[in-house]
């Protein structure tokens, strides 16, 4: 079985551990927090990142505010909360798993009686939150593996593994999965500019398991496909609308053209809970990051002083470049709007 060593954030004797993502691939070092604040500076500052994980961070963040709290009534707590909620909602605007995961916190907070009973099931559902998360990619991973042959070589995008999850991964997990079922696969992964999740994450993810990954920069997607180098993409996703538009890592967009031009399929696999039903395309905020990002190479400038820099961090793909979106309900196929529909009802 591979099951990825690797556990991005857990909970431990009343503090959140996770693992820093800002010194890896060169250090694979550990930090703890005890404050909702630092949490969410974590989670902005890239220490975490991936939907899913940063869902999980939410929870944790909420669940170090409940114990932190002075409050000696249950409205004084739901107070604290949400001042905690508003600091954890502004860190990261695009992937709906924040709000989704945050949400489901304060229900549990709402439906509590007293102080101490809240705060003890806040904490036991931020743990069951990230329990469910290893469970839920597992069985999104069997779903995927079907779709997948010996002998293929998958492209992925960004990080979508165990380091933007609790463990396992979502694309990532998909491929752990084809491989657990006794295929041989081989991964290309894109370095991801401009912040490197490719190279810094997911090869060093992959490596760390044993996975066979070769490293290319963004700009041979182009050459690999067209010289039948690769036969199959499969990515995470940050946010998916009812109509099948998916928001993910800026990057995404040019690869699914790509694929479609090379008719090779291109596969998203998400959680439900990175499902947003109610958005349209152009209610859904694109984050936009430091032009530093951009101008720079580590210490190194890249760029001229004062150019202008466009850097968003994530773009949307339109259902028609989709083949198939792989969920722990099972897989979405085109028309979307009522395959999504069904997979939820199915999940009821
Ligand atoms: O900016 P990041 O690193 O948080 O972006 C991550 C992605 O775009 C992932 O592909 C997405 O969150 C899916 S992770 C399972």
């Amino acid at each position: 079985m591979i099951h990825s060593s690797l556990r991005t954030i857990e909970w431990k004797d009343n503090s959140v551990i996770m693992i820093d993502q800002t010194k890896l691939p060169s250090k694979l070092e550990f930090v703890k927090f005890t404050d909702f604040n630092d949490v969410a500076n974590a989670i902005k500052t890239l220490v975490v990142r991936g939907a899913p994980a940063i869902g999980v961070s939410g929870a944790f963040g909420l669940a170090l505010a409940s114990i932190k709290s002075a409050a000696k009534t249950k409205d004084e707590l739901l107070s604290d909360l949400k001042n905690a909620y508003k600091v954890l909602f502004e860190t990261r605007p695009t992937a709906v798993n924040l709000v989704w995961a945050l949400d489901k916190i304060i229900t549990v907070a709402r439906e509590g009686n007293d102080v101490a009973e809240i705060k003890n099931s806040i904490v036991e559902a931020a743990k069951k939150m990230a329990e469910d998360d290893v469970k839920t990619n597992m069985t999104m991973g069997k779903h995927g593996s079907e779709l997948f042959n010996e002998n293929d070589t998958i492209m992925t995008h960004c990080n979508a593994g165990a380091l933007a999850t609790v463990a396992y991964g979502t694309a990532l997990g998909v491929i752990r999965a084809t491989i657990e079922s006794g295929k041989n696969i081989k991964v290309i992964a894109t370095e991801t500019r401009p912040v490197q999740q490719g190279s810094r994450l997911t090869a060093f993810e992959l490596k760390h398991d044993g996975i066979d990954v070769d490293l290319i920069p963004d700009t041979a997607v182009g050459y690999v496909m067209a010289n039948g180098l690769v036969n199959k993409v499969v990515v995470g996703a940050d946010r998916i609308l009812r109509t099948g538009h998916v928001f993910n890592k800026i990057g995404t967009y040019q690869i699914a053209t790509m694929a479609k031009q090379h008719n090779i399929p291109f596969y998203i696999a998400a959680p439900l809970s990175t499902f947003d039903l109610k958005s349209n395309p152009k209610d859904v905020i694109i984050e936009q990051r430091n032009p530093a990002e951009v101008t720079t190479i580590g210490d190194k400038k890249t760029a001229p002083d004062d150019v202008g820099v466009i850097n968003p961090a994530f773009d949307m793909t339109p259902p028609e470049l989709i083949t198939g979106i792989i969920t722990e309900a099972g897989v979405a196929k085109p028309p979307y709007e009522e395959s999504i529909k069904k997979l939820f009802k199915a999940n009821k």
